[in-house]
């Protein structure tokens, strides 16, 4: 039987993750997080008072992060389970910090690709369809707007009862986006052969019947 990869991609707070959660619980395929990994190098960083933005200090450190993935979506850096760490706002602008550098992207990618090999494997991020899998048996670029990304990520912290701000969460999804966007490596952007998925006036169920579909038909091909 032939393996089948799933690239979903699109910008910060899309929902991305909780739907390919959802879909891979589903359909028995593993779930990749490939953003939790350039959060996970953000946090070693922060750890380690690297600047984020000295790239040649921080290459010096990669052969030093170690990072594992459970079944049960767990993130472990050097063992240390991280899952809820690099939640944190500050992690977040941290990562897409240090994803600017081809240096820890290619050290990202590649564990990335050895992780997708032979496996029925769903990836979620930035650069999946366009640049870690353009093989990818099916592509999905998934909006919202930033009303709609702001509003969920606001409840989303709400509940892991974070301080939160409706406005900072904002402005912070705002600037991330232009990084990703903006940054000369791999920037963010749909891949040619995507199908787009706007999820602002979707519910999460409705997304992954969506998905599910678009999965069943490249599952028959
Ligand atoms: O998906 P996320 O919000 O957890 O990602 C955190 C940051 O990592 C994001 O701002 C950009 C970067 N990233 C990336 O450059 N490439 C990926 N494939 C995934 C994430």
């Amino acid at each position: 039987m032939k393996n089948i990869s799933i690239a979903i991609d699109g910008p910060s707070a899309a929902g991305k993750s909780t739907i390919a959660k959802m879909v891979a619980k589903k359909k028995n395929y593993i779930y990749i997080d490939t953003g939790a990994m350039y959060r996970s190098v953000a946090l070693y960083c922060l750890n380690h008072h690297i600047d984020l933005n000295d790239e040649g200090e921080i290459k010096k450190h990669l052969e030093n992060i170690h990072i594992k993935m459970d079944q049960n979506n767990h993130i472990y850096l050097n063992d240390e389970d991280v899952s809820e760490t690099i939640r944190q706002d500050e992690v977040s602008l941290a990562a897409s910090k240090v994803s600017i550098h081809p240096s820890v992207r290619s050290f990202l990618v590649e564990q990335q690709r050895n992780m997708a090999a032979s496996k029925n494997v769903i990836l979620d991020g930035r650069d999946i369809g366009t640049v870690v899998l353009p093989q990818a048996s099916l592509k999905i670029y998934q909006i919202a707007s930033v009303e709609t990304r702001a509003l969920r990520r606001f409840k989303e912290n709400k509940e892991r009862g974070m301080d939160v701000d409706l406005e900072t969460i904002k402005k912070e999804i705002e600037e991330r986006d232009y990084q990703d966007m903006h940054r000369e490596v791999s920037p963010l952007k749909k891949a040619d052969d995507a199908i787009e998925i706007d999820t602002s006036d979707l519910s999460l169920d409705e997304v992954v019947e969506q998905v599910l579909k678009l999965i069943n038909k490249v599952e028959e091909e």
